[in-house]
């Protein structure tokens, strides 16, 4: 069973497909820091960003694992921990390269869909629902407007001890936001037959009570299958 999450930057994505992976004891596949490894490792061998041909082949001789335990996920690139690393700023900010070449996109789509195949997913990202798990058992696509998800944000890296101000965080926001919409490869965008949630204003418990909502006569229909 595949469970499809997709939505922007701070839409509180990663979060529930967590809880939700945790809750069904099923497999938490956090796509975007696949494509954040990949990023990581072109950047790290000096490999130029723009040319495809080299990032489809770096693609192919790079190990990317990903380890999820205590609703945590630890990202391995070559054997090397890197879970921290992929999440700077620098590496975000270059993801954009990365993510809107097609052939490095079709070679992540087929490793996804292995990760998935191994046993009951949750899958986040930006194309879960529209490319990579089409036929998904179940589709989410959660939202929530620029302010709101740019406060998370802000709260987060406050919390870090990160000095930022919150107009950059915004402006952060709506640089990606306009990067995934845009690309011309698998753009965000919610697919027909996902439930849309928006989680201004809501709870962490409230939206997963939501979700949770929606998928449990899926799972009884199941189990009343078998
Ligand atoms: O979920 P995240 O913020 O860690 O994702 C980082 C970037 O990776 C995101 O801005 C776009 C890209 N991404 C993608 O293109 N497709 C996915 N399925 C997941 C992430």
């Amino acid at each position: 069973m595949v469970i499809a999450i997709d939505g922007p930057a701070g839409s509180g994505k990663s979060t529930i497909a967590k809880m939700l992976a945790k809750h069904l004891g099923f497999n938490y596949l956090d796509t975007g820091a696949m494509y954040r490894a990949l990023t990581w490792k072109a950047m790290y061998s000096g490999v130029n960003l723009e040319d495809e041909n080299a990032l489809c082949s770096l693609m192919g001789e790079t190990s990317i694992e990903l380890q999820y335990k205590d609703n945590s996920v630890e990202v391995f690139v070559d054997g090397i921990n890197v879970t921290k690393e992929i999440r700077l700023p620098s590496v975000t900010n270059n993801i954009h390269f990365i993510s809107n070449k097609l052939r490095v996109r079709q070679r992540m789509v087929k490793l996804q869909q292995k990760y998935a195949s191994v046993g009951n997913t949750v899958a986040e990202g930006r194309d879960m629902g529209t490319v990579v798990f089409s036929e998904a058992d179940k589709k989410f696509f959660l939202d929530a407007d620029v302010e709101e998800r740019a406060r998370r944000r802000f709260a987060e890296l406050n919390l870090a001890n990160k000095k930022v101000s919150y107009g950059d965080v915004v402006k952060d926001i709506e640089t990606r936001d306009n990067r995934d919409i845009t690309r011309s490869n698998s753009p965000l965008i919610k697919s027909e037959d996902a439930t849309y949630i928006n989680t201004t204003g809501l709870t962490i418990g409230e939206v997963f009570n939501k979700v949770l909502n929606e998928i449990e006569p899926i799972l009884k229909n199941r189990v009343f299958k078998q």
